[in-house]
């Protein structure tokens, strides 16, 4: 098989890139290592930048969105009892949009499916050849047979555990790495959201979030040990502790119910530079990951897919190669700044165990700030709604 883009992976980043290079012209092949069910079933970000939705639409793939999405003008950050709202609408004229991972995701399926795209899934052993020739290929094996796929650029989107950053050889890349002492156990449950808006929670109790995904679907999020097992935590025993670190409004008006999804996702912060070799380029978690505090992880693969995706058009049709040459560069600038953000809302709003009575202080210093300061408000609203491209 030959394409112009081979692309690894098939979760938001490898769908949302091949679905612009393909409105553009250029012909892509998607390679991923699991089936469509099983990405469609990974319950992960909720909240879109308003970059992202714009990108979405300019994909051709808003319609759902804007029938079914809800934007959000603001969110509170509490402290114990005290709820601070930021409002980003009035601070910076922007929202954005609550509408779910896999809700994009099955939109992107559906329009790659129009387009004619060839996907295919249950891929292993994918092995990425001569990324520093003018003729790099993709070999894979699928229903026990050995593949080929030639291209003229290679789009690893595959992910953090893929094998794309893996194919720079170590002496050809530096990666930065901070792991955090907690994880986030998420409950998803066909309840009413306790709050219009996402409340982000630091408490004696520890961080909680009150997320949702609709009216009638709510996300719920606290802090754990990374000790933890899922089936350690009944129901019951997350209902408790959710409403222990809740201001006691949110907490009392909240409505519980039997989770239909419950996992544990470790904190990372990591960032792997540079993002391309030769003709293989990095999106998205296969180059970088946030903890998930500051909702950035799908919207900073949206960033990497903007960048890319032009540079790519550019050079396939116009000859012209500044785009791709300055990709790396480009979408690392952004991305940490995103780290810089992430990084500085888990601290803010998460116990460290074991740390000193300083800590604490200090996060209910900020806390307070942010309640009186505009200026602060203003600064967290210009991060949270999207950075500009
Ligand atoms: P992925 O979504 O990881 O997609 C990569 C794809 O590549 C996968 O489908 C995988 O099967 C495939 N693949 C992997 N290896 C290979 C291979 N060798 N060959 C072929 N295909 C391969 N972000 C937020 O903003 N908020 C959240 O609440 C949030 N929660 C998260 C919870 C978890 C458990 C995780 C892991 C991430 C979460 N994120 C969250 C981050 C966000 O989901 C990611 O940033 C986003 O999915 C990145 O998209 P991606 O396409 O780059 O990578
Ligand atoms: C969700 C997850 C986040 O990490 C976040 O910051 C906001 C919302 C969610 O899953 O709804």
């Amino acid at each position: 098989m030959r394409t112009e883009v081979a692309i690894i992976g098939g979760g938001p980043s490898g769908l949302l890139l091949s679905q612009l290079l393909n409105k553009a012209g250029v012909a892509t092949v998607i390679l991923e290592r699991s089936s469509r069910e099983h990405v469609l079933s990974r319950i992960r970000a909720g909240v879109l930048e308003w970059g992202t939705v714009q990108m979405l639409h300019e994909a051709g793939v808003s319609d759902r969105m804007e029938a079914e999405g809800d934007p959000h003008d603001g969110c509170y950050f509490t402290d114990d009892d005290l709820m601070v709202h930021v409002n980003f609408h009035e601070l910076t004229g922007k929202r954005v949009m609550v509408y779910g991972q896999t809700e994009v995701t099955t939109d992107l399926y559906e329009a790659q499916d129009a387009m004619g795209t060839t996907i295919v899934h249950n891929v292993e052993d994918v092995v990425i050849q001569d990324p520093t020739t003018n003729a790099p290929y993709v070999e894979y094996t699928v229903n026990g047979e050995r593949r080929r796929l030639d291209c003229a650029y290679v789009a690893g989107c595959d992910g953090f555990h893929g094998v794309s950053r893996k194919t720079i050889p170590e002496d050809k890349r530096k990666e930065f790495e901070r792991v955090y002492p907690f994880g986030w156990l998420g409950v998803l449950s066909r309840t009413k959201p306790s709050h219009h808006e996402l409340v982000y929670a630091n408490s004696s109790n520890g961080f909680a979030l009150a997320s949702m995904r609709s009216q009638t679907l709510s996300r719920y999020y606290v802090q754990v040990p990374l000790t933890d097992k899922v089936d350690e935590w009944s129901d019951e025993r997350f209902w408790t502790k959710l409403q222990s670190c809740l201001p006691a409004d949110v907490a009392g008006s909240m409505e519980t119910g039997p989770s239909i999804e419950k996992s544990i996702a470790p904190l990372r912060s990591f960032v792997n530079e540079p993002l391309r070799w030769g003709r293989l380029f990095l999106v998205g978690d296969s180059a970088h990951i946030v903890p998930p505090t500051g909702a950035k992880g799908l919207n900073l693969a949206a960033s990497d897919v903007f960048y890319l995706y032009n540079a790519l058009v550019d050079a396939l049709k116009k000859g012209d190669e500044t785009g791709i040459d300055g990709y790396s560069e480009r979408a690392l600038t952004r991305i940490w700044k995103a780290m810089r953000f992430s990084w500085q809302m888990t601290t803010m709003l998460h116990q460290f165990e074991g740390e000193d009575s300083f800590a604490g202080q200090m996060r209910k210093a900020t806390l307070k700030h942010l309640s009186q300061s505009e200026t602060a408000r203003r600064d967290l609203a210009e991060n949270y709604i999207g950075l500009p491209y």
